[in-house]
C-alpha cells in the first residue's frame, strides 16, 4: 500500500475499489471490539518478524529500530488506555499497523513484507493461547492440591458410595475426592498435550502459499518460543484444530467440574447434609429467609454447558471450509476467549470453595448405615466360609429384610440373629459388618481402604509439589 491508504480503509481498500464499504458491512466484518485482546501477542509477533527481516537484509537496520521504537510507544498507549481503537480499521492487526505507520512512517509500511494477516492472526492466536494454557495448568494444579488436602483430613471419614444414586458400599470421603483428583490430573495431561500442537509457528506461510522473500522461519520460531514451524503453508493459515482440541480439553474439564459441583449441591441439601459450604459462597433468597443456596456450584455446573457449546460452535465452523484461509475463521476468537475466561474463573472459585468445605462425618455414616452399605461384606464373609456367592447373596437379602423390619443396620443385629440366618456365619461377622471393617477390607490397590487413600495422597503430593 502507498500513502495513507491504511488510514483510509474506511473509504476503500485500494485503487481497485470504486466505492467504500457500507457502514453495515464495516460493523459486520470488524473484529477489533474483541480481537484487541490479542494486542500483546500481535506486537510480539511483529517484533520477531521485523527482527528476522532485518537480519535477513530484507529491511534496513534503521527500519527495525523505528519499528521497535514505534511498538514500544504503542505498547505504552494500549497499556495506559490512550490507544484509539478504530472500527474502520477492522481488526487488531490493522489498528496497530496503522498507528505504527503514523508514528514511524515508511518503516511501519515495510513491516508487513513477506507476511499476511492470515499467518499473522494464526500466529497471534497460538501465542496468546499458549500463555493462557500455562496459566490454566497452574489452576489445575491448585484444584488438585485443594482436593488432596481435604482428602488427607478424611481418610477415615466414611460415607456411602453410590451406584444409581442408591447406597452401594461404604467409601471414605477421601477416596471420593481423590477420584476427582484423577480426573483433573488427566485433564492436565490433555492440556500439556494440546500445548505441543498449539506451539508451532504459522508465520512465513503468508497468505497461503509461502513467500518469495528469503525468510528465516526457524529464527522467528525460536524468538517466539515455538517448538517448530508449521510445515505446510496452506495448513498453517487455515486450520484451527489446535483451538478445537483446546476446547475439547476445556469441555471435558468443565464436565468434571460440573459433576463435582452437582455432588456438592446434593451433599449440601437437607436430604443429605453431608457437607456445608461457607457462607461466602452461598446466596440467600429474596422471599424465603431460611434459604442458603449453593449458587457458585450451580453456576459452575451451568457454565459447563456454555463451554461445550463453544466446542460445538468451533468444530462446526471448521466443517466445510475449503482450503485455505476463510473469513469464517474470524469467528474462532469469541468462543476461545470466553472458554478461557469461564474455565479459569470456574477452576479458581471451585478450588477455593472445596478447600473451605465443612465435612459432617456423622451424617455420612448415618446415611451409609440406613442404606445397608455393608451388605456385600456379609456376603463376602459367607463366601470366605465356603458358601457359593449366589447363595450368600440370598442369605444377605434375608438379613437386610430383618434389619428393615427391626429398623436397624446389619451391624446392629445380634450374633445370634445373624447365625440364625445361616450356620456358616462366624463369630467375626459383626466386625465385618461395621462401616470401618468394610473400608479396611478393600485394601486392594486403588481401593477405598485408608491405607490405599494414604498411598494415593502421597503419590499426588509428590507429583504436585
Ligand atoms: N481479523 C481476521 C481474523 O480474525 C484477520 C485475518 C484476515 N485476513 C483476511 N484475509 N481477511 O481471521
Amino acid at each position: 500500500m502507498s500513502g495513507n491508504q491504511l488510514d483510509q480503509k474506511s473509504k476503500a481498500w485500494s485503487a481497485l475499489f470504486s466505492e467504500p464499504m457500507s457502514a453495515l458491512v464495516q460493523r459486520y466484518t470488524a473484529s477489533v471490539d474483541f480481537d484487541q485482546r490479542l494486542w500483546r501477542a500481535d506486537i510480539q509477533g511483529s517484533l520477531a518478524h521485523a527482527g528476522m527481516l532485518a537480519a535477513q537484509g530484507i529491511i534496513g537496520a534503521q527500519d527495525l529500530a523505528d519499528i521497535q521504537r514505534g511498538m514500544a510507544q504503542i505498547t505504552a498507549e494500549i497499556e495506559s488506555g490512550a490507544f484509539q481503537w478504530k472500527l474502520e480499521l477492522e481488526d487488531v492487526h490493522l489498528n496497530i499497523e496503522a498507528r505504527l505507520t503514523q508514528l514511524v512512517g515508511d518503516a511501519g509500511k515495510r513491516l508487513h513484507t513477506g507476511r499476511s494477516r492470515n499467518d499473522q492472526v494464526a500466529t497471534d492466536v497460538r501465542l496468546w493461547l499458549r500463555g493462557e494454557i500455562d496459566a490454566l495448568a497452574g489452576l489445575l494444579v491448585d484444584m488438585q492440591r485443594a482436593l488432596v488436602e481435604v482428602a488427607a483430613k478424611n481418610t477415615d471419614t466414611v460415607m456411602p458410595g453410590f451406584t444409581h444414586l442408591q447406597v452401594a458400599q461404604p467409601v471414605s470421603f477421601a477416596h471420593h475426592l481423590l477420584a476427582y483428583v484423577e480426573m483433573f490430573a488427566r485433564d492436565a495431561e490433555r492440556l500439556a498435550d494440546v500445548r505441543k500442537r498449539v506451539n508451532r509457528l504459522p508465520l512465513g506461510a503468508a497468505a497461503l502459499a509461502g513467500t518469495s522473500y528469503p525468510l528465516d522461519r526457524e529464527a522467528v520460531a525460536a524468538a517466539l518460543g515455538f517448538d517448530g514451524v508449521c510445515e505446510n503453508s496452506l495448513d498453517a493459515v487455515s486450520d484451527r484444530d489446535f483451538a478445537i482440541e483446546f476446547l475439547a480439553f476445556a469441555s471435558i474439564t468443565m464436565v468434571h467440574v460440573s459433576r463435582m459441583a452437582e455432588e456438592l449441591v446434593l451433599w449440601m441439601s437437607q436430604n443429605f447434609g453431608f457437607i456445608d459450604l461457607a457462607d461466602r459462597y452461598c446466596t440467600g433468597s429474596s422471599i424465603m429467609p431460611q434459604k442458603r443456596n449453593p449458587d457458585v456450584a450451580e453456576l459452575a455446573r451451568g457454565k459447563s454447558g456454555r463451554v461445550v457449546g463453544h466446542l460445538m460452535g468451533l468444530i462446526t465452523l471448521m466443517k466445510g471450509q475449503p482450503l485455505a484461509y476463510n473469513k469464517d475463521n474470524q469467528e474462532d476468537k469469541e468462543p476461545l476467549f470466553d472458554t478461557v475466561d469461564t474455565l479459569a474463573a470456574t477452576l479458581r472459585i471451585m478450588a477455593e470453595m472445596v478447600a473451605g468445605i465443612t465435612v459432617k462425618p456423622a451424617a455420612m455414616e448415618a446415611a451409609a448405615k440406613r442404606g445397608y452399605a455393608t451388605a456385600t461384606d456379609l456376603a463376602d464373609h459367607l463366601v470366605k466360609k465356603g458358601l457359593p456367592f449366589r447363595d450368600a447373596h440370598e442369605v444377605v437379602a434375608h438379613a437386610v429384610k430383618l434389619g428393615l423390619q427391626k429398623g436397624v443396620d446389619l451391624a446392629e443385629l445380634s450374633l445370634d440373629e445373624l447365625k440364625a440366618l445361616h450356620p456358616l456365619v462366624g463369630d467375626d461377622a459383626p466386625q465385618v459388618l461395621t462401616l470401618r471393617g468394610s473400608l479396611e477390607a478393600r485394601n486392594v490397590r486403588g481401593g477405598t481402604a485408608p491405607a490405599q487413600a494414604l498411598a494415593q495422597i502421597a503419590r499426588h503430593r509428590a507429583r504436585l509439589a
